[in-house]
């Protein structure tokens, strides 16, 4: 794989046509959007597309297949296909991805990186349409049974150091909090255990949210409809922590209008059976229901069992990701005991000690080699930190 870290200045030409596919109209603001948790978003013939890929039913923000010019669809391997922006942008995040993942790379600081994004599998196209590139990437969200997944743009700034006057009145247009905030919340779905729905939010949601609001406004993302997920909130404070020792440790890289996705299981876990979270679960469902995980795949689950007995049916379906396994892959056993050394005792309502969380870095585009540290990204990150630690204070 290339390790150039000319990032800025690779100009390949793709094609960037889209084929027309008509998906769900884009949300709008106002009140979340309700999703029936495990209804397939893509119309009663479950529309294929690319040689069986289908638009990624569960993205939160971003371009969206068929509404814009590029998307995300999902490849019937698991994967994530992210069709390449038009040049410069894209070619930038295929050389990002390349460079962070090429075969001969041996330096700790990129290792080190690989942990906090999803893994890369090159590139992809179909058959019918060779010159549109795909970068092949992981779902973030496989494992997960009912995702809750939030999209979060970090950084002072929105637009990189080449952008013209017009495209930073833009961003700054955008969300003139920028600056002050250092992030700003995309868009998010929270799986809400008694309707067993998920609410959606949009980029709207999170551009109307100020310095008053962002704590509750984000707060909103751990919240399923009975409780606070505490544990989750405390997990992706560890997650995050780790990413902000990643980027104090480095000044080779600066990343603008990049992404933190967190997903966390909003399914409840074994540990909350005896709760008053359980009691009402069981109360309110039918003693079997057909589900479709966030990967279209369908599980059957009685409402009552654990988690152990959730993985089991999806090892049965060919996943892997096990929780019981400790994710013998990807440097996922290391995540998953750092995770369980960072819960203390902070883990608690609705997903027990073992809080499943994901906190990774995603959108590239704009990533460009630097000589110094990325003080907006850093600021951005201490701040998101603070606002998680005081959801967690208010909430003991
Ligand atoms: N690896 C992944 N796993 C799961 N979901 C993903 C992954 N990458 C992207 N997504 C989903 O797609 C959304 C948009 O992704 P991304 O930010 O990379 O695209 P974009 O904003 O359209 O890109 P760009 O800014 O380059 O135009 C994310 O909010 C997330 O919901
Ligand atoms: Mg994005």
């Amino acid at each position: 794989m290339e390790s150039s870290l000319a990032l800025g200045r690779l100009e390949l030409t793709p094609s960037t046509a889209a084929v027309g596919v008509n998906l769900t109209p884009r949300l709008s603001g106002g009140p979340p959007a309700k999703e029936k948790s495990g209804q397939r978003p893509l119309g009663p013939q479950g529309q294929a597309h690319l040689n069986g890929c289908v638009p990624l039913s569960h993205q939160v923000a971003g371009h969206k297949y068929g509404v814009d010019k590029v998307g995300i669809l999902q490849h019937p391997d698991g994967t994530v296909l992210k069709q390449l922006q038009p040049p410069p942008r894209g070619p930038r995040e295929m050389q990002f991805y390349s460079m962070v993942y090429a075969e001969e790379c041996s330096d700790p600081c990129l290792l080190e990186l690989q942990n906090h994004l999803p893994k890369y599998y090159g590139t992809w196209s179909s058959p019918d349409s060779p010159i549109d590139l795909y970068l092949k990437l992981e779902d973030v969200t496989r494992r997960f049974v009912k995702p809750c997944i939030m999209d979060v743009k970090l950084g002072q700034r929105s637009y990189d150091p080449f952008a013209s006057q017009e495209k930073r009145e833009q961003q700054i247009r955008k969300y003139p909090l920028m600056e002050e905030i250092g992030f700003l919340v995309l868009g998010m779905r929270v799986y809400k255990v008694c309707s067993d729905t998920f609410d959606s939010y949009d980029q709207h949601y999170g551009r109307g949210l100020v310095k008053d609001t962002i704590q509750d406004g984000l707060a909103k993302f751990f919240h399923n409809g009975v409780c606070l997920r505490k544990d989750a909130v405390s997990a992706s404070i560890h997650r995050v922590q780790q990413i902000l020792r990643w980027f104090e440790s480095q000044h080779q890289l600066a990343f603008y209008a990049s992404s933190l996705l967190f997903v966390y299981e909003g399914f409840p876990s074994s540990s909350s059976s005896s709760s008053s979270l359980s009691s009402l679960l069981r109360a309110g469902q039918e003693e079997e229901v057909a589900e479709f995980n966030n990967n279209n795949i369908q599980v059957v689950l009685p409402w009552d069992c654990g988690m152990t007995t959730i993985y089991t049916n999806h090892r049965k379906h060919g996943h892997h990701h096990c929780a019981e396994e400790g994710e013998g892959e990807d440097g996922g056993r290391r995540r998953r005991e750092e995770e369980l050394q960072g819960q203390g005792d902070d883990a608690t309502e609705g997903g027990g000690t073992d809080t499943e969380v994901e906190v990774r870095m995603i959108d590239f585009a704009h990533v460009f080699p630097s000589e110094s540290h990325d003080h907006g990204y850093i600021y951005g990150l201490k701040h998101l930190l603070t606002v998680l630690e005081q959801i967690l204070c208010e909430a003991a």
